[in-house]
């Protein structure tokens, strides 16, 4: 009897319960495990080219000593922008540095989706697809990129040129919808600027960064709609007999 009112209380619960998302589960396009493949594995060698070697002391001079750890994501950085990705192996290297155990580089390095660790194109385009983006109409900037480079979210062209990723805010919500593509981020896009700029990076040409509406920067579109008054001054409103 007992059992029987726990099963239909059971059964009840899970009746009354309903999934509260209504849109489709996104994961990140990005590993979060590593698997050994033939262009990323520890045997593959890694160093820091000479210059780069300079600029790994410029980094740990910045940390106090007890704290080298703290050049991590540096190091991680300058590894990827020789490398053009972060393969495990650059990973080891900045852990012999900073003389720390392989998995504490890892947790860094899979935490934050700025480092790519598979092989990425010259030009990564991250198309921003949050709300304000969303709403100026991201999802035709997607599909421009989509469709003139042929290639879907996450995946790199054949000739290693081009790599797609869709990316949470990058912090360009008043010049959306907006791309970065590698350190650049060209702002208040429509279809058919996505197209020139990628043409240009097809050319390997310097496309303008910045805005493409003819904003200098953030600032309103036409006329300033506030603020556009003399400041009154110290005192203005306060109580006369104050
Ligand atoms: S929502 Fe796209 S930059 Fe903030």
């Amino acid at each position: 009897m007992l059992a029987n009112c726990a099963t239909k209380t059971l059964q009840y619960v899970r009746g009354s319960v309903r999934a509260i998302a209504t849109s489709a589960m996104q994961r990140s396009d990005n590993l979060f495990v590593h698997r050994d493949t033939p262009e990323d594995n520890p045997d593959i060698p890694f160093e820091f080219t000479p210059e780069n070697k300079k600029r790994v002391e410029a980094i740990l001079s910045i940390y106090p000593e007890g704290h080298k750890r703290g050049a991590m994501i540096p190091l991680l950085d300058l590894a990827q922008r020789q490398y053009g990705w972060l393969p495990i192996s650059a990973m080891h290297k900045v852990a012999e540095i900073l003389d720390l155990p392989n998995m504490r580089v890892y947790e860094v390095a899979t935490f934050y989706t700025m480092f790519m660790r598979k092989p990425t194109g010259k030009y990564h385009v991250q198309v921003c697809t949050t709300t304000p983006c969303w709403l100026r109409g991201s999802d035709e900037i997607l599909e421009t990129c989509k469709k003139t480079l042929n290639i879907g979210v996450g995946e790199t062209t054949k000739d290693m040129k081009f790599t797609i990723s869709e990316v949470e805010c990058l912090g360009a919500c008043v010049n959306a919808p907006m791309v970065a593509i590698n350190d650049d981020y060209y702002e208040d896009l429509t279809a058919k600027d996505m197209q020139a700029i990628l043409a240009d990076c097809k050319a390997d040409r310097v496309s303008p960064p910045g805005p493409r509406n003819g904003r200098f920067a953030s600032e309103p579109k036409g006329e300033p709609t506030s603020l556009s008054e003399e400041p009154k001054g110290p005192g203005f409103g306060i109580q006369p007999g104050l």
